[in-house]
């Protein structure tokens, strides 16, 4: 049995060779290709590499070389059958069965890419040679500054106004097929099968790999009952939250750049590529779906969603934005760049040129999270039922976030924000303000103590607690062996007073320890002021020796967090991830 060659072709042109190579080996970029250690030999020096390009890996230390085909086959044992299932799964795309209905869907498929490939040929024919395209042409030449390679470059083409394209056709194909493929439908009044898009532009919409699967023509009439735009109807082989225009191009850019544009219409496609900048794609006139997202991010790290400068175009951004947040994933990003008022990009790029709409773009892009809370901000007057809703919608928008990472930390985004409206209620304990409540004596002693930490100034406290009660202590060595200071000089003194203790009297022999250290800790140990109460109640004593330890390990846990946080901000890994969770846990205990 044998796969049709459009099937795989449509998972190789869906998957890159680096994404489906790199859930096993660790890629690293090196100009156009990736390298890696090899995964058919143990080595240490890189000899493998890959190249989304041309699609192929290629191993130097063993010659290996093949398609993601092959690497599933021979790093996992699979065979075709098995590794064509699992990638088709991984694209995105139908298993194919070997049915009756596969083999009939196949033969669809072929008749209709044809049907299209005839008809859009056709008439960009036509556009380029008939005298009766010629309005058309000096509109997209003359009103569009397009040139002729342009026009090439998107088969651009214009259907007649009085076509006849049906009659051509109609004996080769079944009637039936020819009214689903949506580019006639039939004239109840005239009795005979009309073209949809006659007097338009039109605009191919291709599959990922390139077939014409479906049309987007303009009209270039003034009139205005007539839409300016009509796309095909979805059909078998066409849903329009599933596809892109121009992203069977725009992803070969893929390798060399790294972000992709996504617009609204055809025209600021194409004029954005008539101005160099080929890395864009059109969503086909509804609004943005979380499919096209994810097909995006199967190519790119970033898209930039930029609409029209108009209110539908804010609106629409709007929609986007709280859409596809749900998608977001750790190593990839979505932005938005907004144009002023009666601008889109198409008109941008062709009065400034490519090089300021990038630098346009790179200075006034925001991302998604920074895009949503303003937004939603906006609407907020600032009075408390107000912001209680604009919390409410913020949480819940964070938490149709799929990926847990992300979805922890556009939260965190969003609380941060939203803690500046209630700047007195505290719910975070931070402990690197060096701001010290228990140690007001002096205003001499608060300034020197702010450079200090909060950790230092409690083991002060814990250091002066035991010196002033040695003979408590010397009975409870043990407690203090198990002491955790963070401090490398005070750990030293502990150690001190353990070793004296051990072998010392407290009352014949002075503690040795440096007399400036012995000051630091007097001046600094806010519990001075308490001791000097309890009277020598040792039950007291070891209530607040313990309320001390308890700070402490706090402070360590505290501390612990901020270390594994700021690592996983990092390396984004799950382990590290589960250990701050742990944390937490214990935090929230203590
Ligand atoms: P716009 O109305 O913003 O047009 O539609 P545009 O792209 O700026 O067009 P030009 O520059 O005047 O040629 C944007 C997109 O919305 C869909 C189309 O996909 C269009 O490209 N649309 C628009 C429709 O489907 N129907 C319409 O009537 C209008
Ligand atoms: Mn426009």
């Amino acid at each position: 049995m044998k796969y049709p060659k459009e099937y795989l072709e449509e998972i190789k042109a869906r998957l890159k060779v680096s994404a489906v190579v790199s859930k096993t080996v660790n890629l690293k970029k090196r100009g156009k290709e990736f390298v890696g250690l090899s995964p058919f030999k143990n080595e240490k020096t890189p000899s493998f590499t890959v190249n989304d390009e041309k699609g192929f890996y290629h191993c130097f230390s063993t010659s290996e070389h093949g398609n993601i085909f092959d690497f599933l086959m021979k790093t996992q044992n699979l065979k075709f059958g098995e590794t064509v299932k699992t990638l088709a799964n991984l694209a995105g795309i139908r298993p194919y069965t070997f049915s009756k209905k596969d083999e009939e869907r196949e033969k669809h498929w072929q008749q209709y890419v044809s049907i299209y490939s005839k008809y859009i040929e056709f008439y960009h024919a036509a556009l380029l040679k008939n005298s009766s395209s010629e309005l058309a042409k000096d509109y997209l030449k003359k009103k569009r500054s397009l040139t002729t390679e342009e026009i090439q470059k998107f088969k651009i083409g214009y259907v007649e106004k009085n076509p006849s394209f049906y009659e051509r056709i109609k004996d080769k194909f079944d009637e039936k097929f020819l009214k689903e493929c949506g580019l006639f439908y039939f004239d109840e009044k005239k009795k005979h099968y009309a073209e949809r898009f006659r007097d338009r532009i039109i605009f191919p919409i291709n599959s990922i790999s390139g077939q014409p699967i479906a049309i987007g023509g303009r009209t270039i009439q003034k009139d205005n009952y007539l839409a300016k735009y009509i796309n095909s109807p979805e059909t078998q082989f066409f849903r329009k939250g599933n596809n892109l225009y121009n992203l069977d191009r725009a992803r070969k850019f893929s390798n060399s750049i790294d972000q992709v544009f996504l617009v609204e219409g055809y025209m600021d496609v194409v004029g954005l590529s008539n101005n160099g900048v080929e890395n864009a794609v059109a969503n086909l006139g509804t609004s943005l779906t979380e499919k096209q997202i994810l097909m995006l991010g199967q190519f790119f790290n970033e898209v930039i969603i930029c609409f029209d400068g108009d209110e539908s175009g804010y609106k629409a951004a709007v929609r986007a934005a709280e859409n596809c947040i749900k998608e977001l994933q750790p190593e990839k990003h979505i932005s938005f760049l907004f144009l002023s008022n009666e601008e889109d990009p198409d008109s941008y790029v062709n009065k400034n040129g490519k090089d300021i709409f990038l630098s346009f773009t790179k200075e006034n892009k925001v991302s998604i999270h920074q895009f949503i809370f303003s937004h939603y901000h906006k609407q907020s007057t600032g009075s408390p039922s107000s912001l209680a809703i604009l919390e409410k919608k913020l949480r819940s928008i964070a938490n149709s976030i799929k990926d847990e990472f992300i979805k922890k930390y556009i939260l965190e985004f969003f609380l941060e924000k939203l803690s500046f409206f209630t700047p007195n209620i505290n719910n975070k304990k931070k402990f690197i303000p060096k701001k010290i409540s228990s140690l007001k004596s002096t205003q001499k002693i608060f300034n020197e103590t702010k450079s200090l930490n909060r950790i230092e100034l409690k083991e002060y406290s814990l250091l002066f607690l035991i010196i002033s009660n040695l003979h408590f202590f010397k009975n409870r060595l043990d407690n203090l062996k198990e002491l955790h200071l963070f401090s490398n000089e005070n750990k030293q003194i502990i150690l001190k007073i353990i070793n004296y203790l051990e072998n010392n009297d407290p009352q014949i022999k002075s503690i040795p320890i440096d007399k400036k250290i012995l000051d630091k800790v007097n001046k600094y140990a806010s519990i001075k002021h308490i001791l000097k109460n309890i009277n020598n109640d040792e039950h007291k004593l070891m209530e607040i020796y313990d309320e001390i330890i308890k700070d402490l390990s706090a402070f360590e846990i505290d501390l612990k967090i901020e270390e594994l946080e700021s690592k996983f901000s990092k390396d984004l890994n799950e382990n590290t991830f589960d250990q701050i969770k742990e944390l937490k846990k214990l935090q929230n205990i203590n």
